[in-house]
């Protein structure tokens, strides 16, 4: 009794002693730096314009500006709802997921198919399967590092980190000429070691826009070869690029050709419309089956860790639309109707900066591909066209194409031809906060973004 009591004192003065030198356990915490995109949203939704545009996110919007559920998953919904689908298993789900997303990217009548020489496993989205393939890197290649094109989608520089694989950028893209520069890329491919890790998006890079042609990829896939580097493709826009799934899986198949060994993260987010179920999958590519069960196995045992087994609804539906031939057809039709869309836009784009006589070339806004056009707009213009004009994109310039609409483009174009026309000294203050600027801007023409609004006869 005595002793307990002792012991109880003892931490009871042990317990005041620790708050009195520690107020609590988290003080050290400081807040994360932004997500450029968060941070765009975050800035889009704190205005109270009417006339404001959110060209920041990379979500597919339809001519009206809103978000579209595709025909295609509400057929699919109600398939899955009369097949009960709540029976079935995750694993089942899982493995029918994994197997028609294989077909798609590496084609239904491929040897990898027909021989089951992959690994695979359902993932959370595009962000998820990443995650997944650097975990794997890591536990596998622990001294290595992941090669990424600059620029690249922000995120994936987190992701590799996260995991403490160190990564390094591989040349891609052209300022001057807003295109790629082939001649670099091929040279940083070369003067890596022997067996690095290369991450590559097969079709509509971001943020750029810019692919490289089909013989492009022919060249880098044998240089990859005589280098014995890994390619690991990011696909988190098929489809989006040609409006064709197939051919944007052309970079894929030349590799798969060229005998490569590949890792793949597939993204349905954008290419079904199915931003907030998170499905995706991760898969490697195996010399045969015992390796593909040994990789499915550590695969399995990553993700078992990490979240256990992915929600069933999403991979029911993706499912479901990639394995029901009426489904998958109408799919098809409705990538093809994005991808057009988007690229009508950026003719009208385009077209409605020349008619503005603005001296500037903007021919890449029709030359780039996919979800994104990356404007070579500055970081003063991206600015300007946040404060005087309610419009909202990466301070990198990347427009988000699927945010532009029949409706919205001219009032666009007209921003973006008086923020470029104007007579402006702007310099930016290196700041985690893209909207701090610093910036002496003297317009030509303008009046206020609700005159030049009215004046364009704009329905907001
Ligand atoms: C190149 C690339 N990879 C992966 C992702 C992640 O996509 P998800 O939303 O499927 O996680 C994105 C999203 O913007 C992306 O642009």
């Amino acid at each position: 009794m005595i002793i307990s009591r002792f012991v109880i004192l003892r931490r009871g003065m042990s317990t005041a002693s620790t708050c009195a030198t520690r107020r609590s356990w988290w003080d050290h915490v400081t807040p994360a730096l932004k997500d450029p995109i968060s941070a765009v949203t975050e800035a889009f939704l704190a205005d109270p314009s009417p006339y404001k545009i959110n060209l920041g996110v990379g979500a597919y919007r339809d001519d009206e500006g809103k978000p579209l559920v595709l025909q295609c998953v509400r057929e699919a919904e109600s398939k899955i709802a009369a097949s009960s689908f709540l029976e079935s298993t995750s694993t089942s789900v899982g493995s029918k997921l994994v197997m028609e997303s294989a077909k798609l990217i590496y084609g239904e009548d491929s040897d990898v198919i027909k021989e089951r020489r992959f690994a695979g496993i359902p993932a959370l989205s595009g962000t998820g399967a990443c995650r997944l393939f650097a975990e794997f890197q890591k536990r596998f290649y622990p001294e290595s590092r992941m090669y990424l094109p600059d620029p690249t989608w922000s995120n994936h520089r987190n992701i590799w980190r996260d995991v403490h694989v160190p990564d390094q950028t591989f040349r891609y893209y052209h300022p001057d000429s807003k295109s790629l520069n082939f001649a670099a890329l091929m040279d940083d491919v070369k003067n890596a070691p022997d067996g690095s890790f290369f991450l590559l998006h097969p079709c509509a890079h971001n943020p750029t826009g810019v692919d490289p042609t089909e013989e492009q990829w022919r060249e880098i896939s044998s240089l990859f070869k005589v280098k014995n580097h890994f390619p690991f493709f990011d696909v988190a826009y098929q489809g989006f690029a040609s409006g064709d799934v197939e051919r944007d899986a052309k970079a894929i198949r030349i590799f798969l050709e060229d005998g490569h060994s590949i890792g793949c993260a597939q993204s349905f987010a954008k290419n079904m419309g199915l931003y907030g179920h998170r499905v995706g999958c991760l898969s490697v590519l195996c010399n045969d089956k015992i390796q593909a069960m040994a990789i499915q196995s550590q695969l399995q045992q990553i993700s078992n860790t990490m979240y256990g087994s992915p929600p069933i609804h999403g991979i029911s539906l993706v499912s479901k639309i990639l394995s029901d031939p009426d489904i998958k057809a109408i799919w098809l039709k409705e990538v093809k109707v994005m991808a057009t869309r988007i690229r009508r836009m950026r003719v009208t784009l385009r077209e409605a900066l020349e008619r503005l006589g603005s001296p500037l070339n903007w021919q890449h806004i029709t030359n780039q591909v996919g979800m994104f056009c990356f404007s070579g707009l500055n970081r003063a213009e991206v600015y300007l066209l946040a404060k005087e004009f309610h419009i909202y994109m990466t301070p990198d310039g990347r427009i988000s194409m699927g945010g532009v609409t029949t409706k919205n483009v001219d009032y666009l174009a007209n921003a973006i031809h008086e923020v470029t026309a104007c007579d402006q000294d702007a310099k930016i203050l290196h700041n985690t906060d893209a909207y701090k600027i610093n910036t002496d801007i003297r317009f030509t023409s303008l009046g206020t973004s609700k005159t030049r609004a009215r004046g364009m006869n704009l329905a907001l």
